[in-house]
């Protein structure tokens, strides 16, 4: 298995199997902005919304290959460009295929993507993930990453039914966030 950063054209090249990655963790009851009805077509667009954001520098976007080339996951980190938050990250749309989830592919993206994020100067990471049974809640406390928090009924699973989410926070170095940014070590982690 190998990690590669996706650019605007190399993303575009692989539109279907991204799509298809979408999909199938929304046919497998993840809660990740799509509902059951979902299409291909409304997968493209999110993607191809996503590629286009790429070149601008604010988004990275990771895929995992199988020996083959074929992509078996892929990660977002949206890096925060206002001038008071260039030292933190939301990770995004984590995505493994269902059959190839409990083989390390998910940590993997998530160990490169916070290289990445250090790359940039983030030492603050945050995400939110819905409750539901893709067992992303286990998977993150699992990676260190320490819950802030939740908001009942916060999206529709892809079958209708409302869940919380859960926020989780992550400090990838400790001491001074960013130069002029001194963290006052308020809160957990
Ligand atoms: C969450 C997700 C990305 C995990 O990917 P993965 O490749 O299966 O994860 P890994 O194999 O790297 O798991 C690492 C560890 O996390 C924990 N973990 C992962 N999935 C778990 C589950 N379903 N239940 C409990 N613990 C889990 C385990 O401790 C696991 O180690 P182990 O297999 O040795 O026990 C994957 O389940 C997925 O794509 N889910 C649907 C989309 C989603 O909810 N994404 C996150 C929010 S955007």
């Amino acid at each position: 298995m190998k990690i590669e950063q996706l650019t605007a054209e190399s993303g575009a090249a692989r539109l279907e199997e991204l799509g298809a990655l979408l999909l199938d963790a929304v046919a497998h009851g993840a809660s990740i902005g799509f509902m059951a009805g979902d299409t291909r077509e409304d997968a493209a667009a999110y993607w191809r919304k996503i590629l286009a954001e790429l070149p601008g520098g604010a988004r990275v976007l990771l895929g995992a290959f199988d020996a083959a080339g074929r992509l078996l996951g892929a990660a977002q980190l949206a890096l925060a460009m206002r001038t008071n938050g260039r030292h933190r990250a939301e990770v995004q749309k984590l995505l493994v295929f269902h059959a190839a989830r409990r083989r390390g592919i998910g940590a993997a993206l998530m160990a490169r993507l916070e290289t990445e994020a250090r790359t940039f100067g983030r030492t603050r990471l945050h995400l939110d993930t819905s409750v539901g049974e893709a067992g992303a809640v286990e998977f993150y406390k699992r990676l260190g990453y320490v819950v802030c928090g939740g908001i009942p009924d916060w999206a529709a699973n892809p079958d209708g039914v409302f869940v919380p989410n859960v926020i989780f926070h992550k400090r990838l170095a400790s001491g001074c966030e960013r130069p002029g940014g001194v963290s006052t070590g308020r809160g957990a982690g």
